[in-house]
């Protein structure tokens, strides 16, 4: 197949255009906008694939789309792109309502005018809201979310919705718990906690640290995805899960084990305004009628994670400092490797 990515330059996007590739027989056009969170480097070694092509630029610019859909008779879209940490949500929820909802909007009116076969929009368990101490999501819970990231997400959720049911065009949905692995942006939980312990530095907990929240590893996120988009049900919602749920002081607990680093740096901060308690997921449906598990177990999984974010450490650092944001011109200015002049 002839598949648009959006957003395959962060983190879960990457890992998926990655596995993807890995297994072959489809050709990946990635257009992602470089904002903070996308970084090339999570696909370096790829640019030289020619089932590959990178093209940078905005999920909102129907231009750039329409051109993209002719050319390269893209048959799939799987979106990816968005403003994804929920605590800059709450700093400027603008920007994630523009990318989050108009992006969507303009992805799905192009693909519906291009005639595209599939459109899978990779949405997240937060559209739910919050649970207590008991019970899980299902694709019939109610839509309350709670953040302004959560209410863009869940926004565009209705609008794909209604593309399917409007003019029949076919929409998949997935909706995911948190994920963790290799290439996260370290401003989420599990890799901030890994890059602060291995630089000494206090590992902030918001509230009593007993939020909890359903991980999943982000291989088994995205054959997932890969799964629904080949074999889902245009106009069906899926929920993926790890069946893996923890209070957030035990993850960073389990890090800190892992590190050999000391629970000192623990250090409880003001909560998260509106933090969501708790999310798990069931995802009794994609198992059901698709045949996906999870492939791998949180303490593999973990593990694997924290010797990905020891050996690469420079990675890290440089999103950290700023400098990864310099790949694109080594690599696509003009003096650049792949540069025009
Ligand atoms: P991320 O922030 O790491 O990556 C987002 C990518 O989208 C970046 O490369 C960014 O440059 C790109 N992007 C942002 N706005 C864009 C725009 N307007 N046009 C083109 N590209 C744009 O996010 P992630 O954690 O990889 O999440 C990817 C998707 O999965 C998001 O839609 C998110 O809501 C969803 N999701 C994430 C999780 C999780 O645990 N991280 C769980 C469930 C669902
Ligand atoms: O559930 C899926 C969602 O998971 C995705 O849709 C989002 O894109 C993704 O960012 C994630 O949202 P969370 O808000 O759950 O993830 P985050 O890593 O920001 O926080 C996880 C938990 O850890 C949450 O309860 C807040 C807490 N936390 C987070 C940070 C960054 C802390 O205690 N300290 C921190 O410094």
């Amino acid at each position: 197949m002839n598949i648009l990515v959006t957003g395959g330059a962060g983190f879960i996007g990457a890992n998926y255009v990655r596995q993807v590739l890995d297994a072959g027989g489809d050709r990946i056009v990635n257009l992602d906008a470089l904002t903070y969170a996308g970084n090339l480097e999570n696909l370096a070694g790829y640019d030289e694939n020619p089932d590959y092509r990178f093209v940078r630029g905005d999920i909102r610019d129907r231009d750039l789309l329409d051109a993209l859909f002719a050319e390269e008779r893209i048959e799939a879209v799987v979106n990816f792109a968005a403003e994804s940490h929920v605590d800059r949500s709450i700093d400027g929820p603008r920007e994630f309502l523009e990318a989050n909802i108009m992006g969507t909007q303009c992805l799905l009116e192009a693909a519906r005018q291009a005639g595209v076969a599939r459109f899978l929009q990779v949405s997240t368990d937060e559209v739910y809201g919050s649970l207590g101490a008991e019970g899980l999501f299902t694709e019939a819970s109610p839509i309350q979310p709670n953040s302004p990231y959560a209410a863009s997400k869940a926004a565009a959720d209705l609008v794909c919705r209604a593309y399917f049911h409007t003019y029949g065009f076919p929409v998949l949905i997935t909706r995911c718990s948190n994920n963790y692995g290799p290439y996260q942006f370290p401003e989420k939980l599990i890799p901030l906690m890994i890059a602060n312990a291995l630089e000494d530095r206090p590992l902030p907990v918001y509230g009593d640290g007993r939020n909890v929240r359903d991980w999943l590893y982000v291989a088994d996120h995205c054959s997932a995805i890969d799964t629904v988009l080949r074999r889902g049900t245009p106009g069906e919602v899926y929920n993926i899960g790890g069946c893996n749920e923890m209070e957030n002081i035990a993850i960073i607990r389990r890090l800190l084990g892992l590190l050999e680093k000391d629970e000192s740096l623990i250090t409880y901060v003001t909560d998260r305004p509106g933090h969501d308690r708790r999310y798990a997921i069931d995802a009794s449906k994609i198992e059901r009628d698709l045949g996906w598990t999870p492939a791998h177990r949180f303490d593999d999984g973990i593990a694997a994670t924290v010797a990905w974010y020891l050996d690469n450490r420079s990675w890290w650092e440089s999103v950290r400092d700023g400098t990864y944001q310099s790949y694109y011109d080594r690599m696509y200015g003009a003096e650049g490797r792949h540069g025009s002049s």
